[in-house]
């Protein structure tokens, strides 16, 4: 294992702890005061669901790759105890069209952080602008942390050798919503359009109304469909 785990009972974030740690480093917290989601959302953490930060190195040519890979990791090993779970692009993890878990990726001086939330036993009822799910207990957080991070692991090794060229395939099958018509909201504007692809870099490519193709490398998407 290549991973240095830290557990702790009750953290504020496991992101904020992690931005102490150097590459490898991993953060575990039963519960957080004080989760961060993305677009400086609240990720509520009570206790039986699993926060983790895991700190990745910052290199130039692979940082690029870490919201693929850490999602499809999660995917992977979720697969191992027969949940079909999605991703929506880049990174959101879906079960059944609900989401399942989250991703937030934060860059400081010591590399990049990226935090994992997955609803093990609960997810919140209400208050959420999408619908979430839960995997009723049916792993437990320390086996679904120590495969997440064999797959990150495996990924990473395989995005150092072959670059993303076959990651982009195994991501690309784990995709909700290719082919299905989404709209994507950028900071300036609301885009509909047919999902046709994914860019060798791993932009969202949008086939607009006109029939013309956008690359999209950082948006919010809906599914439609
Ligand atoms: C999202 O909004 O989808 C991202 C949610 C990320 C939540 C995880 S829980 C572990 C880590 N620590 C945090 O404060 N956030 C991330």
């Amino acid at each position: 294992m290549i991973w240095k785990k830290f557990i702790f009972d009750t953290l504020q974030s496991t992101n904020d702890m992690a931005a102490d740690y150097p590459p490898y480093s991993v953060i575990v917290a039963k519960t957080q005061t004080a989760g961060k989601g993305r677009y400086g959302h609240e990720w509520i953490s009570p206790t039986g669901n699993l926060y983790m930060s895991v700190v990745l190195p910052d290199e130039a040519k692979n940082t690029r790759f870490y919201a693929f890979i850490v999602a499809l990791s999660v995917v992977q090993s979720l697969k191992a105890k027969g949940f079909e779970a999605k991703v929506k692009w880049p990174n959101d993890i879906l079960l059944n069209g609900k989401k399942l878990a989250g991703i937030l990726l934060e860059k400081n001086d010591k590399g990049i952080v990226a935090g994992i939330g997955v609803n093990v036993i609960s997810c919140p009822a209400a208050g959420l602008p999408y619908e979430a799910a839960h995997l009723n207990g049916a792993v437990s957080c320390e086996w679904l942390a120590d495969e997440i991070l064999k797959n990150v692991h495996l990924n990473m090794k395989e995005l150092k050798q072959n670059s993303f060229m076959r990651l982009r395939e195994t991501y690309l099958n784990c995709l909700q919503g290719l082919n299905t018509q989404i709209s994507v909201n950028l900071p300036d504007k609301r885009l509909v359009g047919i999902f046709k692809d994914l860019s060798a870099s791993g932009a969202l490519i949008l086939q607009l109304p006109d029939k013309t193709l956008k690359e999209i490398t950082a948006g919010v998407v809906f599914l439609m469909d």
